[in-house]
């Protein structure tokens, strides 16, 4: 079975470019969009170093509900345009906070959060959802992760129609 590991030693583009792979192969013969989307929240969780949270919302009813995720517990219900899941879903663009802090209307699920990574899932022009990383540190991420993240993203879409 698969195990997925963080190095330190490694560079960012080295290590999504093992991520790709290792999703590619996870979600494999499978088209199931729970439990692709559980699994993907599992490999990027365990497998990006220094994150607090990794997972899903969902569009549903036009609000974001709370998909598949590694981390604490978090808040179910996001509308359009609120917090940085919601701001990333209505401009159908990826939204990098380098401190929440600074972010208005940032939505604290996790006080340990200090940083933050969304990506919206587009079917054409249409969010039917967004990919959220979270992390304890100021500035974890960067344009490198961005990119990474999409790229991910765009492979989750391929294989879960
Ligand atoms: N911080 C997010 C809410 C979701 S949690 O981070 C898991 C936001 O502002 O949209």
């Amino acid at each position: 079975m698969f195990t997925a590991q963080a190095s330190a030693a490694i560079d960012k583009p080295g290590l999504y470019g093992e991520l790709a792979e290792q999703l590619a192969g996870l979600l494999s013969g499978e088209t199931d969009f729970i439990a692709n989307a559980a699994n993907m929240a599992a490999l990027l969780y365990h497998g990006l170093p220094d994150l607090n949270w990794a997972g899903f919302y969902l569009m549903k009813g036009g609000e974001l509900v709370l998909g598949p995720f590694q981390g604490k517990p978090a808040c179910v219900r996001i509308a359009l345009g609120k917090g940085v899941c919601g701001t990333a879903a209505a401009r159908r663009a990826s939204v990098l906070v380098e401190d929440v802090e600074a972010f208005p209307g940032h939505i604290a699920c996790d006080a340990a959060s200090r940083s933050e990574l969304v990506v919206p899932l587009l079917r054409g022009d249409t969010v039917i959802g967004v990919l959220d990383l979270d992390a304890p540190l100021v500035g974890r991420f960067d344009a490198q992760d961005r990119e990474g993240c999409e790229g991910l993203v765009r492979i989750f879409l391929a294989h879960t129609p």
